[in-house]
């Protein structure tokens, strides 16, 4: 008897009365429709297409759009990727729920990276802000928007720790740190998912890129990676682990092979680790045509061998590909995969389903009401806000030029009116050009203020969108003398440069990464008649400012902060805002730097005794960042006493704990991120100089003192130290706490 997905819900109803326990009842009811089904159904499950509102409905289709709709209309199709908005939604599912023959309902999916329609800065810029709470609070709210448009399924967060400034991915993730990326994930994954799934104001997060996309060979995206088993257990995987810990419901392949394997095929990713190690029930979805990539990659000579190969290793769906539906079914005929595979799969696709709310309601998502009464609410925009501001961080307060005392004020470059570069790359469905530009946002915090504006130089030629590569503009400097004339005749000079909103982000990496085109160049040109300048920088990326740096008295890092992003910067330069951002990504003096972290290994040639030669270094750059990793300063200004531990000697089944009293001596109240670092001084194998294991931020009033203290544990010290074995090494330790990586101090421990 064929009870289709209407029958075995109403079954489920019945037995849900009948039982107790309401667990064992969704899990059978996924197991029944999956005893249902036919090799094509279940393998349309794991087929996954981007489709756009022409698919709708049934109108004249030709090519691949009529091939499509069918194998909708058949279910075919398992989920899609980029449809928007309720009413399409809404139609697409009636399509499949009343013309397949189970009625299995279509999980709607979209890159929610930093926002829906409501923008938060990228992610990595809102990293910088070390405030979990907020960033699972934007996350809770970009889901909340998506899931009024019909989405039920996001794919972030981005969880890859990327060390190199020149890919352009960088900015979507929580930037270098294990620890913190960690941490972050959890915040983003919580934040996207909420309580339960079946809630219409959450939605399924997804952790990717699993596993390695941040190492890809000089920072050039989609490139290879070359990591051992240290590198990817102890640098590249915890922060998958923390969102597999928290709950995440989907990972994500990535498009890049490690030391010889991609890892969309990878057995020992996915099934070794994900799926073995770590018992993982969740998704497992391909990157974008990943899976049909593993033919150029050379591992496999045709789709159908893709197809073998990515199923095997444990790629459940596969995305745009168009590889599965097309070879599953042939492949388990021939019997050369087995048929509990496509099992696996599927019922992991179905349990997703299940737990989203959709086999009790395909239509949960599609409100229109809803939809209208959710996008861009005022309590959105001001959660933006706060986000914005939280974000930011002063990198150079010289003679405190900050907050702004001016009322005679120049406001200059490319990015000081632009309200589009804001909203940064990843935007889902923003509106382009709808932020607020740093000039709307100066010229209303000060409205008494006496502003003059020239934009001096254009930072791209010609369309910036997702599609096309921007084209920097290299030989116009038309607008240069005005810019000069009015820096020459303001008391301060305001200039705003950085990059576009696609100058980072996917399929943008940088061999350069200084400010592009000619802004250095009209900078110094102003620097010559006015050097009271103030630089805001907005960009996706840690940038090389070694001249500003030496020259511009202030300096602040505004990245692309989203919708209030004028709001956010006029806060901090006013004083309004007592900025508090600390950089979750080293700032190199020079791109040979790069990869440049704060977390390497010692080397066996660290010194740099004077006249030294021979020791790891580069003739012509210093060692040291220009910015540290958890640098940034504040409007007050913190002393920190001396480290106390309750005890120096760590029992391995016990703890210490270590506190200093930060006091803030300035007449500003303001807030302070303190770091904990410790270093395992011997292993058995190389260790980090310093390892992030704890920050606590805090809010210091004004000549008032706190003590922050952290509890320190054996599980705190462990690592992979080779084939895969885990643990803490007795021994000695440092223990270092302070304002960002480099500025510290310390005390040592033994563990016994
Ligand atoms: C990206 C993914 C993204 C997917 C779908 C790919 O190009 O690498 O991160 O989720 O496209 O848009």
């Amino acid at each position: 008897m064929k009870i289709g997905i209407k029958g075995i819900v109403l079954l489920s109803i019945m037995a849900i009365s009948a039982c107790s326990e309401q667990k064992e009842t969704k899990k059978s009811r996924v197991d029944d429709l999956l005893a249902e089904m036919t090799l094509e159904e279940k393998i349309g499950q794991l087929n996954q297409y981007s489709i756009g509102a022409e698919l709708t409905g049934p109108g004249e289709k030709q090519g691949q759009a009529k091939r499509r709709y069918e194998e909708l209309k058949n279910g075919g199709i398992g989920s899609v990727l980029n449809l928007l908005g309720a009413k399409n939604a809404r139609e697409t599912q009636r399509q499949v729920v009343e013309n397949s023959r189970l009625g299995i309902p279509l999980i709607f999916s979209f890159d929610v990276v930093h926002g829906y329609k409501t923008m938060f800065p990228i992610p990595l810029g809102e990293s910088a802000s070390w405030d979990l709470e907020l960033m699972e609070a934007t996350a809770a709210v970009a889901a909340k928007e998506a899931a009024a448009a019909g989405i039920q399924w996001t794919f972030a967060p981005m969880v890859d720790i990327s060390r190199d400034a020149r890919w352009g991915r960088v900015m979507e993730g929580a930037g270098e740190d294990p620890y913190l990326g960690s941490a972050i994930a959890v915040a983003r994954v919580k934040g996207f998912q909420g309580e339960s799934l079946s809630d219409p104001a959450t939605i399924a997060a997804c952790a990717k890129h699993f596993a390695g996309y941040g190492f890809v060979e000089s920072g050039k995206d989609y490139n290879n990676v070359y990591v051992g088993e240290n590198q990817l257990m102890n640098t590249i995987v915890p922060p998958f682990k923390a969102a597999k810990d928290a709950g995440v419901a989907t990972f994500m392949n990535a498009f890049n092979d490690i030391d010889g394997v991609p890892s969309t095929a990878s057995t020992f990713l996915l099934r070794d680790i994900l799926k073995g190690n770590w018992q993982y029930k969740g998704v497992v979805v391909s990157d974008w045509n990943s899976i049909g990539e593993l033919i150029s990659h050379g591992v496999a000579k045709d789709k159908r061998e893709a197809a073998k190969l990515a199923i095997t290793a444990g790629a459940d769906i596969d995305m745009e590909g168009v590889v599965y539906i097309d070879h599953l079914k042939e492949l388990v005929e021939a019997g050369e995969i087995n048929e509990d595979l496509i099992d696996d799969a599927a019922k992991r696709v179905l349990q997703l389903k299940e737990d989203l709310g959709l086999l009790d309601d395909p239509y949960l998502y599609f409100d229109e009401n809803r939809e209208k009464e959710t996008l861009l609410k005022k309590e959105h925009l001001d959660l933006a806000r706060e986000a914005g501001r939280k974000s930011i961080v002063l990198l150079k307060n010289q003679d405190d030029l900050l907050p702004l005392k001016a009322s005679n004020i120049a406001l200059i470059g490319p990015l000081m009116k632009d309200k589009d570069s804001p909203i940064g790359n990843w935007r889902a469905a923003a509106e382009a050009g709808s932020a607020v530009s740093l000039y709307e946002g100066l010229t209303k915090a000060l409205p008494d203020a006496n502003f003059t504006y020239a934009e001096g130089v254009k930072l791209s030629v010609g369309p910036n969108n997702f599609f096309q590569e921007v084209e920097v503009e290299t030989g116009d400097r038309s607008g240069f003398a005005e810019a000069i004339n009015k820096a020459r005749n303001a008391e301060t000079v305001i200039v705003a440069m950085g990059e576009t909103a696609y100058m980072s982000g996917e399929g943008r990496s940088r061999s350069e990464i200084g400010l592009p085109g000619l802004q250095l160049e009209l900078l110094k040109e102003i620097y010559k008649v006015n050097k009271n300048i103030i630089l805001v920088l907005m960009n996706g990326r840690p940038l090389t400012l070694a001249w500003e740096d030496e020259n511009i008295p202030a300096i602040v890092e505004a990245w692309h902060l989203g919708s209030e992003a004028g709001h956010a910067i006029a806060d901090v330069l006013t004083g309004k805002y007592n900025p508090a951002g600390k950089l979750p990504m080293t700032f190199p003096r020079a791109v040979g730097q790069v990869p440049i972290y704060y977390n390497h290994k010692m080397t066996g040639r660290p010194s740099s005794a004077p006249g030294q030669v021979f020791y790891t270094h580069h003739t012509d750059v210093d060692n040291s960042p220009l910015y540290p990793f958890g640098y940034g300063l504040s409007y007050s200004s913190f002393v920190y006493s001396d480290i106390s531990v309750s005890e120096s000697l760590l029992k391995a089944d016990g703890e210490i704990t270590a506190s200093v009293t930060v006091k803030n001596t300035s007449d500003v109240d303001g807030e302070e991120v303190v770091q904990l670092y410790i270093r395992d001084l011997v292993g058995t194998i190389t260790r980090p100089v310093k390892e992030l294991k704890g920050f606590k931020k805090v809010m210091i009033p004004a000549g008032g003192s706190i003590e922050v203290e952290f509890t320190v544990d054996p599980e705190m010290l462990a690592y992979y130290k080779g084939d895969l074995k885990y643990g803490a090494e007795p021994g000695d330790f440092e223990l270092f706490i302070g304002t960002n990586a480099r500025d510290t101090q310390s005390v040592q421990f033994e563990l016994k």
